[in-house]
């Protein structure tokens, strides 16, 4: 029996939704480079993609996730101050999860919607202020930034059409195969994208931003970058923002993200670009047998921040992008009809036999 515990050699899924490229660096979505889509896509528009080979999309696809936005703060903003006390993501995954359960483009479309809508109203309510009702008119960037009572500058909305588009799907990653074992049971849009969403939270998959921003703040000036990083390395700790489990090559989003923060002011910049350097430098020397490249995570980081994201939003706002491609996954799973069920080799006790 072959054990793989990472599961990294298992092919798990035949998918038509995204290729990722590990050796070239290359991120195909649905037929498309993610640099063609960055440059002229929306991402209410790279959803519809996704969906389309899936479930019948409306023609409208902007207009439809509009009005899903103003059905999912309906639901959901009376019981928002209940779960004031709540982090934010945990919030936002609880919120979500009281949607009606089902397969149908509705529940799709409601999910499309609910992370940025739950976002943006979970930031307004946890600074105290009145929430902000949807508007189904704009597009879903600039409708978050409005909801959320950020900078709606044509960069800002730009900026988050770039990141929301870039981490939209992304082969069969940790959370997006939790999506799929959940839709291979039958048992619902929401279902697999809560769970989808308890996977995402983590330091080694969505939540890593944060605590790149951490990073940043505690390497504080660009000429204390390579001892703090010597530092870190030496006791064993990880860097946040690089390495990959399927990327050798540099991440292709963290250029589109890199790219997205021009024109945005960003006090980060100058100390980001010179820790990446002294980063990707000492983890050349510290691992040399391992390629540790920038990940989508770093870029994500100075991007966010600069959109004005409280730092403990980011993996909320990841998900804001990530839960078309779940969906369109789950949606792809069930279709298959195949349950997803591996096996798992014992090694705990054996029972006496009787004498
Ligand atoms: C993303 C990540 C989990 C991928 O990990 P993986 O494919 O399972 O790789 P492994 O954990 O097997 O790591 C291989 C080796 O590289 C090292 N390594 C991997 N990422 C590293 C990092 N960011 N900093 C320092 N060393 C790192 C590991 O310590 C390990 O060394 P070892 O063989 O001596 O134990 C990992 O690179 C990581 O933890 N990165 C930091 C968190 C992050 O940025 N997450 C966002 C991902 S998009």
């Amino acid at each position: 029996m072959l054990i793989d515990n990472g599961l990294e050699k298992v092919v798990a899924a035949e998918t038509r939704l995204s290729h990722v490229d590990g050796l070239a660096g290359e991120l195909i979505i649905g037929g498309y480079r993610l640099d063609e889509l960055v440059a002229d896509r929306t991402f209410e528009e790279v959803a519809g993609l996704l969906l389309a080979s899936y479930a019948d999309t409306p023609a409208d696809i902007r207009s439809a996730i509009g009005k899903a936005r103003a059905r999912v703060f309906t639901r959901t903003s009376n019981l928002l101050p209940q779960l004031a006390d709540m982090p934010l993501f945990d919030a936002m995954r609880t919120a979500l999860s009281t949607l009606p359960d089902g397969n149908d483009i509705n529940a799709a479309l409601d999910l499309v919607a609910a992370p940025g809508t739950l976002l943006a109203q979970l930031i307004r309510q946890s600074s105290g202020k009145k929430l902000i009702d949807p508007d189904p008119a704009l597009g879903h960037a600039e409708d978050m930034l409005c909801m959320a009572g950020l900078n709606t500058s044509a960069e800002a909305i730009a900026g988050l059409n770039t990141y929301l588009i870039s981490v939209i799907d992304h082969g069969l990653n940790a959370s997006t195969f939790t999506a799929r074992v959940v839709a291979s049971t039958d048992a619902g849009l929401v279902s697999s994208v809560t769970a989808a969403l308890g996977a995402l939270k983590g330091p080694l998959h969505g939540g890593a931003p944060g605590p790149v921003l951490d990073m940043l703040d505690a390497v504080g000036t660009p000429d204390n970058a390579r001892a703090w990083i010597d530092n870190e390395l030496a006791a064993g700790r990880r860097l946040m923002g690089f390495g990959h489990r399927i990327y050798r090559v540099r991440d292709p989003r963290a250029d589109a993200l890199k790219s997205a923060l021009n024109g945005l002011r960003s006090d980060r910049l100058e100390l980001a670009a010179a820790v990446e350097r002294e980063a990707l430098a000492a983890l050349a020397i510290h691992k040399p047998e391992r390629k540790l490249e920038t990940n989508v995570e770093y870029y994500t980081a100075v991007l966010l921040e600069a959109l004005g994201f409280p730092r403990d939003t980011f993996t909320a706002v990841f998900a804001s992008g990530r839960t078309a491609g779940w969906v369109a996954h789950a949606l792809e799973q069930a279709a298959t009809g195949r349950l997803i069920r591996p096996q798992s080799h014992y090694t705990g006790p054996l029972p006496q036999r009787a004498a």
